[in-house]
């Protein structure tokens, strides 16, 4: 799978996302010879910057971030066709300097009028940007040739602003030719939770509501939100990461089989599980919403949100949620999924964790299954990336005792192939047209629909602060301890 004759525009190319994930990939998939000989990276920014300079940011961002080696043969190639078109969003003129550029590329390189638009800019600014592509003739390909355009999240901050989006979106794209990003289906380990259900025999027959308890699926960052203020206040954990990646991970942990690996099947798969997802009947206790304060981590003190450059003191906004959901069908019928993330926990990791039903009836004594604790299959999406299947088994000794041993398939022991970072893996797609793992329109609505009525809950109340370094606000703990439950301390 190589692209063909092709370029990216890349608006917002000052942003931390280009610098580090964006120019990176781009330079890795050069440098695995994924990309045509002629393919051309124009960056579109307010910076004063001539061809030269923007070509030196983006040496400087592959050099520091690049997962490949350095190779100068791929570098010269690369740079040869990078180009800088400063302007804001309203400049007709630099829209009109963007059209010459992507021209003369075409001729000059042969991208074959072939031009992803990646829009890496906050979303207030998506209608303009698209607004201008339609007026300055960019959207428009030429005949035989494709233009995409590519947008981060957040795709609004609920159910009517993502309407409202997709609708200015598409009426200059059509919906085949936007692709929305999530990076998290361009992880490894999250393609696989469909080869390890599909392409196998024997985890689909136990997977259902006959042998599953529930449900957890977590995803805990030790970090705080840096020097992010400016987006993250007023949005928080749930619209950042439960609305897109975890109702993702979600939706591929609990869907039907697809009847092909086509985008069509996958989407029409995972739209029926959305779809079945169920509110929480009490949202006040089956959701959990916390701030981090002050505390301890990696033997480091580190700030409270409320302390954070930029944050508001009296700011209401999530860095910790849990949410539990249920799905009204025939497989999960009365089996929680439990939905949680944070900031500044106790460690960095994303897992998905299947837990199994006791064995209806033990054969042993008590005493010696003390320590047998619940079956579970954890698909470890990072940063110690594999699979871990728990089980108990008998302690060595003369006496039958039971205890919960774990048999794990790592990624590095396993293949000697490396992974390509997420976004490589995407950009790759996008200019390959393959639309697999990428979030159709009508998945981010019913994303919405489901967090809507939880955020529109806690605007009402207040965020229950937690120690950084720690797993999160006591209520977290207490909503599953009343299902009789705990959170898997990963
Ligand atoms: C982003 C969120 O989508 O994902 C960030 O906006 C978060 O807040 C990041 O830190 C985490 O990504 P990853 O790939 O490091 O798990």
């Amino acid at each position: 799978r190589i692209a063909g004759p092709s370029g990216l525009v890349i608006f917002g190319v000052t942003g931390d996302l280009s610098r580090k994930k964006l120019m990176p990939a781009v330079y890795d998939l050069a440098n695995r010879g994924l990309l045509p000989p002629g393919f051309s990276l124009v960056g579109y920014a307010r910076r004063e910057w001539a061809n030269e300079d923007f070509a030196q940011e983006v040496h400087d961002a592959v050099k520091e971030h690049a997962r490949t080696p350095f190779r100068e043969e791929v570098w010269q190639q690369l740079a040869e066709g990078i180009r800088f078109v400063q302007g804001d969003f309203d400049d007709d003129e630099a829209f009109e300097k963007l059209r010459r550029t992507v021209d003369e590329l075409d001729k000059q390189r042969g991208t074959g009028g072939n031009f992803a638009f990646y829009l890496s800019v906050p979303p207030k600014f998506f209608p303009r940007v698209v607004e201008q592509l339609k007026k300055h003739k960019l959207s428009q390909a030429p005949m035989g040739a494709w233009r995409r355009a590519v947008i981060e999240k957040p795709f609004g901050h609920d159910l009517k602003s993502a309407k409202e989006l997709n609708r200015v979106v598409h009426d200059v794209f059509q919906p085949s030719d936007v692709f929305r990003i999530d990076h998290y289906l361009g992880k490894e380990t999250v393609q696989n939770i469909l080869a390890l259900r599909f392409a196998n025999e024997m985890f689909e027959p136990i997977w259902n509501r006959s042998y599953v308890d529930h449900v957890q699926i977590t995803m805990a960052e030790d970090i705080g939100i840096g020097g992010r203020a400016g987006y993250y206040d007023g949005i928080g954990a749930a619209r950042d990461v439960i609305q897109n990646h975890l109702m993702q991970l979600l939706a591929l942990t609990a869907m039907e089989e697809p009847s092909d690996f086509s985008a069509e099947a996958l989407v029409q798969e995972k739209l029926k599980v959305l779809n079945a997802i169920q509110l929480p009947n009490d949202i006040g206790a089956d959701t959990v919403f916390g701030q981090y304060a002050h505390g301890w981590q990696g033997g480091e003190e580190v700030k409270g949100y409320e302390e954070e450059d930029g944050i508001p003191a009296d700011s209401r906004t999530d860095t910790y949620a849990a949410i539990k959901l249920e799905i009204a069908n025939r497989r999960w019928a009365g089996v929680p999924f439990y939905l949680r993330t944070g900031k500044r926990l106790g460690r960095r990791v994303t897992e998905i964790a299947v837990a199994f039903q006791a064995a209806p009836h033990l054969p042993f004594d008590k005493e010696s299954t003390q320590e047998l604790g619940q079956n579970a299959l954890v698909i470890r999406v990072q940063p110690d990336e594999g699979v871990t299947v728990r089980f108990g088994s008998k302690v060595p000794g003369t006496a039958m005792e039971v205890r919960d041993v774990s048999m794990d398939f790592a990624y590095g022991e396993s293949f000697t192939e490396s992974s390509p970072e997420a976004y490589e893996r995407l950009i790759l797609d996008v200019l390959l047209g393959d639309a697999n793992l990428f979030p159709r329109t009508a998945e981010v609505e019913q994303s919405w629909r489901i967090l809507d009525p939880i955020e529109d809950y806690w605007a009402q109340h207040k965020p229950e602060p937690y120690t950084s370094g720690t797993w999160g606000p006591a209520a977290a703990d207490e909503m599953l301890a009343r299902d009789g439950r705990s959170w898997r301390r990963p």
